[in-house]
């Protein structure tokens, strides 16, 4: 490994790389971008890729739409409109707001361009001619009114696991169960409505099980990921059966065109083509000079994702890149976790999002402001939330409160003292040569964090400077001082407007709107990186401008209409939702045979590694038993302590993450998925009445 816990050096100098290719998964163009996108792989990569120019690296930075994928066909349908017409109208607002928030691509293109169908296809091709797929014939759903095959999203059913009656044939969006469409109870076309049947087609295998021992050897090779990603990767192998065959083609009529024979009807599986997107948008933006970025051994490619990628950027996508053989492997995959929303997930479909364009229009001119929130408390090692109170003490305590006011008093006091002229420091005292000293280490603290991919770390030891110089104000008092020591003061003053200097070079990264801002203030051209190891970037007799403001307090009552703004879509979206349909019919004595009894909670904890499940203690009134149930996500263990439940006593025992489950403890769900405890009103009522 190159890194060696030194500063930037040890990636420009060191390093036996020469350039670096970075890539931002390509986000579907089926909706606008929201802040969990911003959060989880935009921002992150920005804020590297900023770095990494500032110190000198050869960097491009590469995104662009994924406009296949049927998620896309089913809303151009939902819409009366053509996948076409979704995409260019969400290409171009993605675009827009991408740049709106200083997302610095080098080119941000798009998978329905011509050519990337011609990369795609050219290297479906390759892979093809070397005999790497394998092609099998299997039974796929298939609407006979649609006349055609449907994808596992085009079909609905009721979940074998948890009885949502709107499970995907891919997945349950309620349990979280990873499904294959033909284990849907009752499954329905969402095309016609109608039943569909099983018919043979043929599609084109990449034989991942035969290609485990590579895959495996590469992956090992990079214990040095983000553990959330190695850990990932290592179970997606050591779990079950391993690795096993996934079909890159599908029998669909939007996306890359199978380009062998007997393929008529079929195109590549998006996630086939999507990270091929980023060869065709290099190939794009330096038609030239793209291959030294995907082929030569001293470059480095790196992708930024989402948790939710993991196992197409770690294994599939590096899959495709080793039996092609003329590229370069990923050299690291640093993905985030998932953001919430005042404690919720994010959803689209729920409206439970901050959408970056309407955040602009509420808070004009203050994209960095959501920079510093976003990643000051970045979800890099676990799901996070975002609150709004939060993002106010964010702008309020620390922008406002410590950046802000450490650089205004220093502009403010050079106007006074020195008509906005930086004076000359003539003697140093200790405490201003510790300060000297502690400004020199921030830029490799920062930089180190940086290069290790801990963002979090690096913008709060950025902040830190602020405080230092703060602190270093508050303690030598220059205000005061003039009166008695305008020597030392020259020196304090001089020290202070160093700090602010090296605050806008560091700031870049992260807060590019205010570090072009600052440096505007302070009067002088953006310096790079390197500078900030110096301390006497302002030199003495430069005159700086005149002070402003660079953040303002963010009043309750703004915070208050952005909280009654999500409260108006959840009462909008449950007002949407459709009502729960009823199962099909049941007998008396079907329902007679279930034992269903009153309990009580008496013990309760998560079950470990798991984000849905707790371990309950039931007392049944006749025995103390262990219930494993997924509520984890309604419930803290501590605050259902003693809670009365109505428990499905005789359920034959499952095993559950290794933890014998026996009985069902009932729960009403709501249209949202909400649960609440189905419980006997009577709290009095005692253990092991029969519910019937
Ligand atoms: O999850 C997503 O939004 C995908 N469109 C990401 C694709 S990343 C890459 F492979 F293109
Ligand atoms: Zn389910």
């Amino acid at each position: 490994m190159y890194y060696n816990g030194l500063h930037f050096r040890t990636i420009k100098m060191e390093s036996k790389f020469n350039r670096t290719l970075v890539t931002a998964a390509l986000p579907y163009a089926n909706g606008p971008v929201h802040i969990g996108h911003l959060a989880g792989c935009y921002l992150p990569a920005d804020i590297y890729v900023r770095y990494l120019r500032s110190i000198g690296t050869d960097v491009k930075f590469i995104c662009g739409s994924d406009e296949h994928g049927v998620p896309i066909t089913i809303k151009a349908k939902k819409e009366n409109t053509t996948p076409q017409a979704i995409v260019d109208k969400y290409h171009s607002i993605m675009g827009n707001s991408f740049k709106d928030f200083g997302i610095s691509f080098d080119i941000y293109s798009r998978t329905s361009s011509k050519i990337h169908h011609q990369t795609a296809s050219d290297f479906f091709k390759v892979l093809y001619d070397k005999n790497v797929f394998t092609e099998e014939i299997t039974q796929q759903y298939y609407d006979e009114t649609a006349k055609q095959f449907l994808a596992d999203r085009y079909i609905v059913g009721t979940c074998p696991k948890c009885a949502n009656t709107n499970a995907y044939g891919d997945q349950c969006e309620k349990c979280g169960s990873t499904l294959n469409a033909t284990d849907l109870i009752d499954p329905k076309s969402t095309l016609s409505g109608d039943k569909p049947i099983l018919k043979e087609t043929k599609n084109w295998f990449l034989p991942l099980d035969k290609l485990q021992p590579k895959i495996k050897a590469y992956i090992e090779k990079h214990a040095d990921w983000k553990t959330n990603v190695f850990g990932q990767c290592k179970s997606w192998m050591d779990s079950g059966d391993g690795l096993q065959p996934r079909a890159m083609t599908r029998d669909l009529d939007w996306g890359v065109k199978v380009p062998v024979k007997d393929a008529d009807g079929k195109v590549l599986y998006v996630w086939f083509d999507a990270p091929i997107g980023y060869i065709s948008a290099t190939k794009e933006l330096l038609p030239e000079t793209w291959e030294n970025y995907w082929k030569k051994e001293d470059s480095r490619l790196i992708h930024f994702i989402g948790k939710d990628n993991i196992v197409f950027h770690c294994i599939i996508f590096p899959a495709m890149l080793m039996e092609h053989g003329d590229f370069i492997l990923p050299d690291n995959v640093p993905a985030n976790e998932f953001l919430n929303l005042e404690g919720d997930k994010i959803s689209t479909s729920r409206n439970w999002a901050v959408w970056l364009h309407e955040y602009l229009t509420d808070f004009e001119g203050k994209q960095d402001v959501l920079r510093y929130t976003l990643c000051s408390n970045a979800p890099e090692t676990k799901d996070n939330d975002f609150t709004w109170k939060d993002f106010q003490t964010k702008n309020n305590s620390e922008l406002v409160a410590i950046f802000g006011n450490f650089i205004n008093r220093t502009l403010v006091l050079t106007h006074k003292f020195y008509e906005g002229k930086v004076p000359e420091a003539t003697i140093y005292a200790k405490e201003d040569l510790l300060v000297l000293e502690e400004l020199k280490n921030a830029s490799i603290k920062v930089a180190k964090a940086l290069e290790l991919f801990k963002f979090r770390e690096a913008i709060n030891e950025w902040m830190n400077v602020a405080r230092i110089g703060n602190k270093y104000l508050a303690e030598t008092e220059p205000w005061k001082l003039i009166k008695v020591d305008e020597i030392r003061v020259k020196t304090i003053m001089n020290i202070s407007l160093q700090i602010s200097c090296n605050l806008a070079i560091m700031a870049e990264p992260f807060l590019p709107f205010t570090s072009k801002k600052l440096f505007e203030l302070l009067n002088i051209k953006p310096l790079n990186w390197p500078a900030a190891s110096k301390t006497d970037n302002m030199v003495n007799g430069h005159v700086i401008n005149k002070d402003e403001l660079l953040f303002s307090k963010i009043e309750d009552a703004e915070i208050q209409k952005q909280l009654e703004k999500l409260q108006q879509n959840k009462l909008e979206n449950l007002a949407n939702t459709k009502p729960i349909e009823i199962k099909t019919e049941t007998t008396f004595d079907d329902f007679s045979k279930m034992d269903i009894r009153t309990a009580t909670i008496i013990a309760a904890e998560a079950v470990p590694k798991t984000d849905k499940l707790l371990k309950l203690l039931i007392d049944t009134g006749v025995d103390k038993r262990v219930v494993v149930s997924g509520i984890a996500q309604f419930f803290k263990p501590e605050n259902i302590i003693g809670q009365k439940v109505c428990l499905l006593a005789n359920l034959a025992p499952r095993k559950i993450k290794g933890i014998e489950s026996q009985g069902m403890i009932l729960m009403a769900e709501n249209s949202n998925g909400e649960l609440t405890f189905v419980s006997p009103i009577k709290n009095d009522i005692e253990n092991g009445s029969v519910v019937k």
